[in-house]
């Protein structure tokens, strides 16, 4: 038994994904019918395994950019240009084949073919003195254009996009990408992307050029009622018996229901027990996984002035509704413009977030279990 096959710390795939059967759908139809789509999540709630799901769904061919690997605007563009050449040969057809038609569609960019031991590579290379803007656009038409004259369809998932907003400081790529993806008609665009308040602003702030561009979706942690369908069949499969109620119910506990950590909870589970886990089982692995990622989530931590520290510590010990009041300013002993301003800070940065009912809570739950302990 491999219970890193059922529960992946990368992208869950087959067995391992969980539910998310409405969010399938709905992105499998905007990938289907042209509609681009905009992702957003915290880091590690499942963009990626669900963006892939619904691709592979569609039977369509695509790319991933993912710009966290990006630090100027050339490169957002040089990438850019070699994933639609890439597009182009899988979805369009032998590049050597198509030649006319790709220098048909491009005015600012100078297609060139050469020729290796039996395949051709293409290369599109802009003209002197043409800003990257130009670049990105034309190359992304094109590829719609190829796309369209084939009567064929793919998709282009664009991950971490908010890093974006960070390199390009003029909004100069956001206004490329609009320009090209109001006008495709074969091509579907993906932006996905945590840390959630920078990217909502590309996308929702009417002076910003991606403004209403996208079908959007707020991908939430999956319900404990899935996750009892699905972690019920590893465990007959496993053990031919399904978990015990409280042992299902400390791991939803422990993890705060959130994928990454309700994943990695589960491997460890799943290799130390030889039969079914007791609600114990469950805590003493749990300890396992907080041990593991202590010194990355102190680092975390580390990362924060010492006001949003104590924000965090204060939402990890207190049930946290209406923390910029004046009683919480008492007891935090700060002003209450300086908790409001380490709140706004802890959600800018996708620290913490607020639930239905108005609670703050830690998005990492190892880190909410080591502000406890401390
Ligand atoms: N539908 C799902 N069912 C079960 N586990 C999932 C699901 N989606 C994501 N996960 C798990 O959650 C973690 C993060 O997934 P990933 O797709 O990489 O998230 P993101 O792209 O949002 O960072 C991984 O451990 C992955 O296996
Ligand atoms: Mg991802």
């Amino acid at each position: 038994m491999k219970p890193r096959k059922y529960f992946p710390l990368g992208k869950a795939y087959g067995t391992a994904f969980c539910n998310r059967v409405k969010e399938v759908d709905w992105l499998t139809g905007n990938l289907l019918s042209v509609k681009h789509t905009l992702l957003v999540a915290p880091r590690r709630y499942g963009k990626s395994s669900l963006a892939e799901k619904a691709i592979t769904n569609a039977k369509l061919p695509f790319v991933k950019i993912n710009f966290h690997l990006c630090a100027t605007e050339e490169e957002v563009a040089q990438i850019i240009v070699n994933k639609v050449i890439k597009l182009i040969g899988n979805a369009v057809g032998q590049v050597d084949k198509i030649i006319t038609a790709i220098k048909k569609n491009v005015l600012n960019l100078s297609p060139k073919l050469s020729f290796g031991d039996d395949i051709a590579t293409l290369e599109l290379i802009p003209k002197q003195h043409i800003n990257q803007a130009i670049v990105i656009s034309e190359a992304l038409l094109l590829l719609d254009k190829l796309l369209h004259e084939k009567d064929k369809k793919a998709v282009i998932f664009f991950d971490e996009f908010q890093e974006i907003a960070k390199i390009s400081k003029q909004s100069n790529i956001e206004g490329a990408i609009r320009t090209a993806a109001q006008e495709m008609q074969n091509l579907s665009i993906i932006f996905s992307g945590s840390i959630r308040s920078l990217l909502l602003r590309m996308f929702e702030d009417e002076s910003r050029p991606l403004y209403k561009l996208c079908r959007k979706l707020k991908l939430e942690r999956i319900a404990a009622n899935d996750y009892k369908k699905h972690l019920n069949k590893i465990s007959l499969e496993t053990w031919d018996k399904e978990l015990a109620e409280q042992s299902f119910n400390e791991i939803m506990h422990y993890s705060s229901t959130h994928p990454y950590y309700v994943n990695y909870l589960c491997d460890i589970l799943w290799q130390e027990c030889d039969k079914l886990p007791t609600a114990n089982d469950v805590k003493k692995a749990w300890a396992i996984v907080v041990e593991e990622e202590w010194s990355d989530a102190s680092k975390e931590v580390s990362l924060l002035s010492l006001n949003q520290r104590k924000m965090l510590k204060y939402i990890a010990t207190h049930a946290a509704v209406n923390l910029t009041s004046q009683e919480t300013s008492r007891e935090l002993m700060m002003a209450t413009s300086t908790t409001t301003s380490a709140l706004e800070a802890l959600i800018e940065k996708d620290y913490i977030e607020i639930d239905g009912s108005g609670h703050y809570k830690i998005i990492n739950p190892v880190i909410a279990a080591m502000l406890v302990m401390e």
